[in-house]
């Protein structure tokens, strides 16, 4: 049985003011209440100490956009696990479209970071998606197996309870255009079937496989009721208490 991951990336959103505030906020919202899914924030770097201290005493969970491969040494302006487990991260985002696209990550900066955070027993959470013209030539898949593969090749399937994938098809990446639930189940289920080839059954079951771009609490319920979504990577829509709250409700109402 899978949980629920309702995870929200702030990207360069959010200084401590702000995070902090938002965060009260999500903690008054949920006090007291216990819920099934996970949920999480991923605040910028800065805010994250902030975040942190909001959520003590709430099931709310705190987690990186980024991190380096090393621990520590001459490599300015990068964060190591280490200080992110200092901080008690819990979960670390890798390889966002974002990252790929303008800091030049490959997939195999994001297999040694996915490594990484892997050794370090942190959860990493593997961000895959094709471009908007790799959708309509229909190389989509390609694309996606190859980003797959780079970052199965960073753990094993004892990994798998730490390992979330996040299909991200870049075209619905803050564009208000969603994949369809039909689109979404079909690349999850896709994906499910190539870690199943990789790391076996047992494992694949486990991973959990979230969908992101553009959802919201208006198409949220369709995309998590599919079989092989397990959550969602959310970016607008976690930039307020309300909204994200609102998916994190649908995702325990439906509760799978
Ligand atoms: P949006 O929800 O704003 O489309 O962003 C999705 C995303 O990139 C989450 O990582």
């Amino acid at each position: 049985m899978r949980k629920y991951l309702i995870a929200g990336n702030w990207k360069m959103n959010m200084g401590p003011s702000e995070a902090k505030e938002m965060a009260d906020e999500l903690a008054a919202a949920w006090k007291g209440k216990t819920f099934n899914s996970e949920a999480l924030i991923c605040p910028p770097y800065v805010s994250i100490p902030f975040v942190v201290k909001a959520f003590r005493d709430t099931a709310f969970q705190t987690g990186s956009q980024n991190v380096h491969t090393k621990d520590n040494g001459a490599y300015t302006g990068e964060i190591s696990t280490t200080m992110l487990k200092e901080l008690t991260c819990s979960y670390v985002i890798v390889g966002h479209s974002e990252r790929r696209e303008y800091f030049g990550e490959t997939d195999e900066v994001v297999a040694a970071k996915t490594h990484r955070v892997l050794q370090e027993e942190l959860n990493a959470i593997v961000c895959v998606g094709e471009k908007l013209e790799q959708r309509k030539d229909n190389s989509y898949k390609n694309v996606v197996k190859k980003q797959v593969a780079a970052a199965l090749e960073a753990g094993d399937s004892n990994d798998a309870d730490r390992f979330v994938i996040a299909y991200e098809p870049v075209w619905a990446i803050g564009t208000g255009e969603t994949a369809t639930a039909e689109q979404a189940q079909e690349m999850h289920e896709y994906i499910r079937s190539l870690i199943t080839e990789t790391w076996g059954g047992e494992a694949s079951d486990k991973v959990r496989i979230l969908y992101g771009g553009s959802m919201k609490p208006g198409n949220a319920e369709e995309l998590l009721s599919q079989k092989d979504v397990d959550g969602g990577l959310i970016g607008g829509a976690s930039l307020k208490a309300d909204s994200f709250s609102e998916i994190l409700e649908i995702a325990e109402r439906i509760n799978k």
